[in-house]
This record gives structure tokens, C-alpha cells and sequence, in this order.
């Protein structure tokens, strides 16, 4: 990959076209009626606004609700504008075509495959029903492949697709405009060959194809990167140069790169300290009554493993009843993708878990666990501020930022619980307490190691995570993707 940074350079990077599912703002209505718009977080927002000066920005993405479509309808092409920082167009997809494409191929399916969720003796079963779901897929994909060809004509546009839901659109896209420069990020891990051709073959084989349509496939980590390609050779017999990372196939070459994207710590530490997140904290300070706090802030999300770490919590109270009244379990798990049944399920029966776990433990003046299913992110970074021990399980993870973000803000030195299955653990393992997440007696330990670890190796280890936490900021994740683009040759 070429060395120099485009952003460290300060140069123009030009016009970046960014495609993904879910954009940068959301609308719902306000008490009146009335539509508004609500920025979102994550990496990949900030990522972009960091580079908003720097280049002519363009982010197309898919309207979600009713709400998002009413937004997209009132301006042509569904164009919006974000504070004057990039020029936004939400696709008003019809509402069937994208169900069909986000719920049951993009959630049900290809998130499923890539964190090894399925329950095999039962699921999958692709019939009939998948066939419609697989055409509405490519149907969304098109659209965003059209939208793309449209809005980015020049040579020197660079675009980036972001994510499983639009693994078709680099091909798509090169057949359109033949010479564009497109890169392909996957936010999630990728499954192994034997794991992957679960899928119909020539699902799967569309799948690799489509994304190496593009220039330039990115990865969060060495071990996706290496499972995607071990997929390309056994899958499609496409000619794999392992040590250049560079994939042949039907004339075509496509370069694989890894980005591991980190956390922007100074704006991160920033946010920590307003007066919002100061209220939660004394709030949390009050209610936990100087406890210690194991804590963690998910999504509720299946991959997530919360369930078995609140098994892990169980047994450490278990087993260590001089804790009984000296610490709190503080569990954010904020709702997600509740049109799946699964996720449904998954939220009840975490939520019956926590009561079990009060109910059996807990005394007039202690509650062990708190459980709160809202979505606040200032009253997450209060969390993150006073955990001593932050716990991230998850079966399989592309990243998992909470475990980049926590050292960096934490007041206490806090330790961190962290699952060798996330991709963050190639970065962090070194100085985490690492846990197989399937084996909750060997979590409970953890979170007791955490708990019992004296405080200036907790600093010490903190210290750590927060420098390699703060490795690669999303302004550089996103020019360290262009740059790859600027060294190969378009699609
Ligand atoms: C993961 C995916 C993202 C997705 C996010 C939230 O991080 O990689 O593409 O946006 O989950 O999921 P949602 O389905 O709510 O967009």
C-alpha cells in the first residue's frame, strides 16, 4: 500500500462519493408534525466530517422510514444538505425492495453468515422466498450502482461502498462507468470458506464478485481480510497473491487492504467532559453509591454475546459472595433492528436475565445490575468514564469501538474484558483480559481478574489501550482507503 497519506499531505483529495445503507442524518416528526433531521455517530460520520474541508464531498444512502422517505420525496433526487458539510441523497427505494434487501437478505442473511449466527440444524433453508429476497437485493444494489454512475462521473472521482448490504454495487458500478475508482469496506468480520458456502453458490459467488468489481476490497482486520480471500480462492478459483494481497480473477485485479478504524480521542475526550455526560456521571455515581462498576454499552445485537455475559456476571456473584454489595453491573444494551423476531426474542430474554439476576441477588440496598435498554450516548460515556472493568464479549466482532473508546476516556483506569473474537483484539488483546466467549466461567474470571487487578497496573494497562485505541482516527482510516485506491489501477 503506498505510504504517503493524502490527508497527512493536507492535499485536496477531490470529489469522494460515499455509499452506504444507513446515512449521516435520519428524519422523524416533532410534536407538530413537523420533519427533522438527527445526525447520527459512529465512525463513519466523523470520518467523513474530519475530511469535509479537504474534499467535495457526496454521501449516498437509503431512506429507512416513512419519515426519512417523506424527506427524500420533498427535494429532487432526494437531495439534502448536512450543515453544509456534504451534500447527502437518500434513496426513496420502495418500501418492499428495501425489506426485502435490509431486513431479510442484508440482517437475516449476510450478517448471519459473516458472524456465524445461525443455529445450522434448523437454518439456514434458502427456497423460494430467499430467491424474491436475493432479487429485491440486487435491486437495491442497482439503485445505488445507478445513483453512484450518475452523481460521480469523473475520472478522478474515488468511491467508497461501504458494507454488506452493498456488496453488489463495485461491479455494478465498474460495468456503468467503466474506469471509476471504487473501494469496498466491510464494517464486519468475514466467515471462513466452509462457514460461507452455507450460501447458494451462485449467491456466493456473486457476492465475491461484486466486490471485486472494484479497485481495492478493505477489511477491519488481518483475519477478515485473510478469510475473504481464502473465500475467493476456494470459492471462485480466482488466483490469490497472499503476501501482496491482490486478488486475479476473469481479467480483473482487485487489491485487499487492512484499516483498522480507531477512535478520534482528543474530539472523543472533548464530548466525554460536557456538562451532559457530567450530570450522568453524578447521577451514576449516586445510584451505584461508590461501588464498584462492571460495565458494558451494546447494541442489542445477537453477535453481541450479551446473554452469556450476564451468565458470566451471575457466576461471579456466585462464586465470590464477599462482593455481594460492592459492586453494580451497568448494562446498556440500546435497541436494534426490532423488525427481526430474533432481535425481539434476544431483548426479552436479556431483560428476564437482569430481573433473575436481581431477584436472586439483590438486597433492599443493593441492586447487583442495572439494565437499561435506551438508547444515551451521554449517559454511555458517563459509564465508560466510571467503569472499573468493561466487559466486551461478543461471539464475533468486525471491530467493537467500546473497547478503543473506554480506556480513552476513563477516569478510573479501567480493565477491560475483551473476547478474542472481536477484531479489535489483534490491536488490544496484548493488554486486555482476553476471554473465549463461549466459556462464561472463564468471563466470570475475567471480570473478578478486573475487578481484583491492582490499580497501577490497571492504569498501566489502560494507558495501553487508549494509545492503540487512538492508532488510526477515522480521518485517517478514510485517507489510508484512498490512498490504496491512488495506487491501483481502476476497475
Ligand atoms: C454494523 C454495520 C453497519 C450498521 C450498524 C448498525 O456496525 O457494520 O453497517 O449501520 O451495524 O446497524 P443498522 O442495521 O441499525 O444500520
Amino acid at each position: 500500500m503506498n505510504q504517503r497519506s493524502a490527508l497527512a499531505d493536507g492535499q485536496d483529495m477531490g470529489r469522494v462519493v460515499v455509499a452506504s445503507n444507513r446515512g449521516p442524518v435520519s428524519f422523524s416528526q416533532d410534536s407538530r408534525g413537523e420533519l427533522v433531521a438527527r445526525r447520527g455517530g459512529g465512525g463513519l460520520v466523523s470520518g467523513l466530517m474530519s475530511v469535509a474541508d479537504r474534499a467535495d464531498l457526496l454521501w449516498i444512502c437509503a431512506a429507512m422510514s416513512e419519515d426519512d422517505r417523506a424527506a427524500a420525496q420533498r427535494t429532487p433526487g432526494g437531495r439534502l444538505d448536512l450543515d453544509g458539510t456534504a451534500e447527502i441523497r437518500m434513496l426513496d427505494i420502495p418500501a418492499g425492495v428495501f425489506a426485502a434487501a435490509y431486513n431479510s437478505v442484508a440482517n437475516s442473511t449476510l450478517w448471519f453468515v459473516s458472524h456465524l449466527l445461525y443455529n445450522t440444524p434448523v437454518q439456514p433453508a434458502f427456497g423460494p422466498e430467499f430467491a424474491a429476497d436475493w432479487a429485491a437485493y440486487r435491486e437495491y444494489n442497482t439503485a445505488f450502482a445507478l445513483a453512484l454512475a450518475e452523481s460521480a462521473p469523473g475520472p478522478g472521482t474515488q468511491v467508497l461502498v461501504q458494507d454488506y448490504h452493498l456488496a453488489l454495487v463495485p461491479a455494478m458500478l465498474a460495468r456503468l462507468r467503466p474506469g471509476a475508482r471504487i473501494a469496498h469496506f466491510s464494517h464486519t468480520p468475514w466467515a471462513p470458506p466452509d462457514y460461507f458456502r452455507l450460501l447458494p453458490d451462485p449467491v456466493a459467488r456473486e457476492l465475491l464478485e461484486g466486490m471485486l468489481g472494484g479497485s481495492h476490497a478493505g477489511f477491519l482486520a488481518d483475519r477478515w481480510a485473510d478469510a475473504f480471500l481464502d473465500c475467493c480462492e476456494t470459492i471462485l478459483g480466482a488466483a490469490v497473491d497472499r503476501a501482496a494481497r491482490r486478488v486475479h480473477h476473469r481479467g480483473h485485479a482487485c487489491s485487499v487492504g487492512v484499516h483498522p478504524l480507531g477512535v478520534d480521542a482528543a474530539s472523543l475526550r472533548h464530548r466525554s467532559r460536557e456538562t451532559d455526560v457530567e450530570a450522568h456521571v453524578q447521577a451514576l455515581t449516586e445510584a451505584t453509591r461508590g461501588r464498584q462498576l462492571v460495565v458494558r454499552v451494546d447494541r442489542t445485537e445477537l453477535s453481541k454475546n450479551i446473554v452469556r455475559g450476564l451468565a458470566a456476571y451471575r457466576e461471579l456473584l456466585a462464586t465470590h459472595p464477599e462482593l455481594h454489595g460492592r459492586v453494580t453491573h451497568l448494562v446498556f444494551a440500546y435497541p436494534s433492528r426490532h423488525d427481526l423476531p430474533e432481535y425481539r426474542d434476544y431483548t426479552r430474554n436479556v431483560q428476564r436475565i437482569a430481573q433473575q439476576i436481581t431477584a436472586e441477588f439483590g438486597t433492599p440496598d443493593w441492586e447487583p445490575l442495572i439494565l437499561e435498554v435506551k438508547d444515551d450516548y451521554a449517559r454511555s460515556l458517563a459509564a465508560y468514564r466510571l467503569a472499573d472493568v468493561i466487559v466486551v464479549n461478543p461471539v464475533r466482532d468486525g471491530m467493537n469501538l467500546v473497547a478503543k473508546e473506554t480506556p480513552i476516556v476513563s477516569d478510573r483506569g479501567c480493565a477491560l474484558v475483551l473476547s478474542r473474537e472481536a477484531g479489535s483484539f489483534a490491536e488490544l488483546g496484548e493488554h486486555a483480559l482476553a476471554v473465549n466467549p463461549f466459556d462464561v466461567t472463564a468471563t466470570a474470571r475475567a471480570m473478578y481478574a478486573g475487578l481484583t487487578m491492582p490499580r497501577a497496573e490497571r492504569d498501566r494497562r489502560c494507558a495501553a489501550l487508549g494509545a492503540a485505541g487512538a492508532a488510526m482516527p477515522p480521518a485517517r482510516w478514510m485517507a489510508s482507503q484512498l490512498d490504496a485506491l491512488t495506487a491501483v489501477t481502476p476497475a
